[in-house]
């Protein structure tokens, strides 16, 4: 890899205080002009001044009256001026002229391609900041701990929307012909919060009980599709109000959805930006899946109204602070519209499952990461940031309980609203209106990497009962971890006389410690970490475990606790601390299970061991393990929605459909084909629930008609998540030429970019397909690497194209491959999923023939 400069943030003798920007995008030529006068406070005496700018020309620049002179550093990103004297301290004003493109590469000011309802195609400007790249619309400074307020005016064509943070307060003809639209003054904020968009859109719009004035702006002709998430917001503004104990602060809030889009979503203040998938619900054709999905976005981008934009972290090695934050709130949020998701239960397989299992891993890194260029900010925006971001914050709560945490909360955000923080600061008001060490606890989970596993036995102390707990780090390989570590760990314990409510509760603070069992009856079971709320995994002593199993079956252990205890032993057979057949074996007590969570985490579990037994001869004995184990479960649930329904069963269903469609079990097939046939006859339209499922074992199963027939779905249908839907599904193809073409389609000009990810992932779900598809990305990559221009989209594409192989040849291959062609973004992505390979290749090794006697000797 190419040497970089040393990074250094920029200097601060002259700080910026208002901009007063106007941009003039053209949506045909794809370029813009702008022009800026920044209020600056000059500190300290100096006659240079340095802000970031990258891919735009200066045309000129003036402190005052003094025109200056102009320096690029690319590399950098930051535009230098010099003048011929000193500047003097205090106020002055720097006034730059410039000009750029709107990009295609998804970031800073681009354009996004979008079709009329008439059918014709036009292109939208748009932008999308966060981490780094407003300074690819206008030169600024743009670190978060800049804040400024901002005076924006668009120039428009008079027949397009125009939107910005705040709403307009004048409108005005030019001499051109164009629309001068000037918006509000916003509050003080960061640059990576601005946000501009010039196009077509329609809206819904409602006030929310404080009168806040809420628009969800849909795509032409579509308003019908952003009811769903309107309503949402509409119940989420005051919610968070309450919750917080500060109102929202803008007159306004708009949602939008973008046809092309890197991320999910956006929090730009007053003006958050989706991609059309995590925004828009169609009552025929979206399922109950992207409903909630949809609600968990628009909750997360909101909470970031206050975290993150009201208050802001110092630098982003404090990215977490936002970023785990808003993914525990958004939960808040959820539950509060549609508790009928028991969305908590989901986040112990969305948010905590996916943490540990990163967090294993030798590559993994601490929740507060040094960063300073923006390729290595790019690469936080991962599980640890996130997933283990929010569940350490979901240990806490429960830790100090919901009224300090809230009362914190408050006091946290009232001290720094329109400032910055850093992490300690939100421990020191959590721990003021805890009167508990957080400090302490809380800074061994987020400056260390990791965490432990806790080793339960039950024993006999001078003829009392006793439990000795001991911890020591959980690492992904089982070995023992290089170096020291230990955490402060807050711990409840049930036993079955109580399941829901601890009759012991501690922070363990040293390497072990023994807990008295005085009080629990003879022959109860007793359960570490209820709720699994806690960041850690327990590996209980097997007299232990055995006692919890019938606790399972009969599901007089609480869901989350079932969902917790399998995940637990899965990973402790990944790591060869136990054996993938005690998983196997564990499993069959959850042939009655009930729940849909605990039922998808089970399954994407099995379907680990499934990915392995791809390598060996008993890839059908293990479908006819999956075939008996979700019997039950598909017996009960049928194919018709119930009366009523929860919404968790339909997602249940749609889960035992595929997981038998995907084992060749012979009824599901059938009717999955019939089904499928109907629907595209037009016939009878197929649930929006079991699309993805039906699809998915049709293309799966069937012939190159099936083939034709879902591409003309994806081609005719005018709804993203349909469209997506499809291309999630297509890689399962089976044969060499067909795989090739789905992998050449995903690149193609039919494909958004954003969506190219979801569909090559889809060939990665069989060997061939990931033989192939590692091949593709190797010789299509200076298209890849353009296309994703870094950024966390290369990152996926990277990780899906090598996390899953099982033998450790081809990661000499993968490492030599990208010291040629270096995928800064990607970097440790790329050690990650080489760790990954190890683990399925040590895997497969210790287990094969264990699994094969056992599934040989359960299928005879
Ligand atoms: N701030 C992020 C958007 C973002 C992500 C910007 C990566 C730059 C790089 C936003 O709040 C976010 O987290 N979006 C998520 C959705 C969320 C529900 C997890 C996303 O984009 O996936
Ligand atoms: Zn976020």
């Amino acid at each position: 890899m190419a040497e970089k400069k040393e990074f250094q943030r920029l200097p601060l003798k002259v700080v910026p205080t208002n901009y007063n920007v106007t941009l003039t995008p053209n949506l045909t030529a794809f370029t813009f002009t702008g022009s800026e006068t920044i209020i600056v406070e000059v500190k300290e005496k100096t006659d240079v001044v340095v802000i970031n700018s990258a891919d735009i020309e200066i045309q000129s620049v003036k402190f005052n009256d003094m025109t200056g002179e102009i320096t690029m550093d690319s590399e950098a990103e930051t535009a230098t001026f010099t003048f011929p004297d000193m500047l003097p301290i205090g106020q002055g004003s720097l006034s730059l002229v410039f000009t750029g493109s709107l990009n295609d590469k998804m970031k800073g000011f681009y354009r996004s391609k979008y079709t009329t309802p008439a059918g014709e195609e036009r292109h939208a400007a748009v932008t999308q900041f966060e981490s780094t790249d407003a300074r690819r619309a206008l030169p600024c400074w743009d670190e978060p701990a800049c804040k400024a307020t901002f005076d924006v005016t668009l120039v428009v064509p008079k027949d397009k929307v125009a939107l910005s943070n705040m709403p307009v307060v004048s409108e005005s003809e030019t001499e051109s012909g164009l629309r001068s639209v000037t918006f509000a003054r916003t509050p003080i904020m960061s640059t990576y919060l601005l946000a501009f968009v010039v196009g077509e859109f329609d809206y819904v719009e409602g006030k929310d009980s404080d009168g806040v004035l809420i628009r969800v702006y849909t795509p032409l002709g579509k308003t019908e599709q952003g009811t769903f998430a309107l309503e949402v917001a509409k119940k989420t503004l005051p919610f968070y109000k309450d919750y917080f104990g500060i109102a929202y602060p803008l007159p306004k809030m708009d949602l939008i959805a973008i046809a092309d889009f890197a991320a999910g979503a956006m929090e730009n203040w007053g003006l958050v930006t989706y991609r059309e998938t995590c925004l828009l619900v169609d009552p025929e054709n979206s399922s109950s899946s992207s409903k909630q999905y949809v609600a968990l976005v628009v909750g997360h981008e909101l909470a970031h109204q206050w975290f993150g934009n009201l208050v802001t972290m110092e630098w982003w090695t404090h990215l977490w602070l936002n970023e785990g934050f808003a993914s525990f709130i958004e939960y808040l949020c959820v539950d509060h519209c549609f508790p009928e998701f028991d969305i908590w239960t989901q986040f112990v397989n969305q948010d905590l499952a996916q943490a540990l299992k990163l967090d294993a891993l030798n590559n993994s890194h601490p929740i507060e990461v040094p960063v300073g260029h923006p390729a290595e900010v790019d690469e936080i925006f991962d599980a640890i940031s996130y997933c283990k971001g929010a569940s350490v914050i979901r240990m806490l709560h429960s830790w100090i309980g919901d009224e300090a945490f809230r009362k914190g909360l408050n006091q946290y955000l009232n001290k720094f609203a329109y400032k910055n923080a850093f992490t300690e600061d939100l421990w020191d008001s959590l721990a003021e209106a805890s009167g508990k060490p957080v400090r302490e606890v809380l800074s061994t989970w987020t400056s260390q990497m990791g965490f432990p596993v806790l080793q339960v036995s039950e024993t006999l102390e001078g003829g009392q009962r006793a439990l000795t707990i001991t911890q020591s780090k959980f690492c992904a390989d089982g070995k023992s971890p290089e170096g020291d570590f230990q955490w402060m760990v807050p711990i409840d314990i049930t036993c079955s006389t109580d399941p829901l409510k601890p009759f012991y509760t501690t922070v363990l603070s040293s390497k072990s410690s023994t807990v008295s069992l005085d009080g629990v009856k003879a022959g109860d079971w007793i359960k570490l970490n209820p709720g699994t709320i806690g960041v850690y995994r327990v590996q209980y002593s097997s007299a232990m475990l055995d006692s919890l199993i019938p606790a399972v079956s009969n599901m007089s252990l609480p869901a989350r606790d079932r969902l917790g205890l399998q995940n637990d032993l899965f990973a402790l057979a990944r790591a060869g601390l136990s054996s993938s057949v005690d998983v196997l074996k564990v499993a069959e007590a959850y042939k009655s299970e009930s729940n849909y969570t605990v039922w998808s985490d089970l399954a994407s579990n099995l379907s680990t061991i499934s990915l392995l037994t791809q390598y060996t001869d008993c890839s059908p004995l293990m479908d006819s393990y999956n075939i008996k184990l979700f019997s039950d479960v598909a017996a009960r649930l049928g194919w018709e929605k119930k009366e009523g329904e929860s919404p968790l069963d339909s997602m249940l269903r749609a889960l035992v459909v595929s997981k038998l469609g995907h084992s060749g079990h012979n009824d599901t097939m059938q009717e999955a084909m019939s089904r499928f046939e109907q629907h595209i006859s037009g016939e009878k339209s197929l649930d929006a629930d079991l699309r993805s499922a039906v699809y998915g074992t049709v293309i799966k199963k069937g012939d190159k008609s099936h083939f034709d027939k879902l591409m003309k779905v994806y081609e005719t249908s005018e709804l993203s998540e349909e469209k997506v839907r499809v291309l999630r599904v297509l890689g399962y193809v089976k044969d060499e030429e067909q795989i090739t073409n789905v992998l050449q389609f995903a690149i193609s000009d039919k494909v958004r970019t954003q969506d190219a990810v979801s569909c090559i992932a889809g060939v990665t779900s069989s060997a061939l397909g990931r033989q192939l598809t590692w091949k593709f990305v190797q010789a299509n990559w200076p298209k890849l690497s353009a296309m994703y221009d870094g950024g966390f989209l290369q990152a996926s594409l990277v990780k899906i194209s090598i996390q899953n192989f099982a033998d450790r040849s081809v990661i000499p291959e993968i490492k030599d491959f990208f010291e040629k062609n270096p995928a800064p973004a990607a970097n440790r992505v790329i050690q990650q999923s080489c760790e990954n390979i190890e683990l399925n290749a040590a895997m497969l090794e210790r287990d094969r023939e264990a699994i094969k006697a056992y599934l040989t000797e359960m299928n005879s």
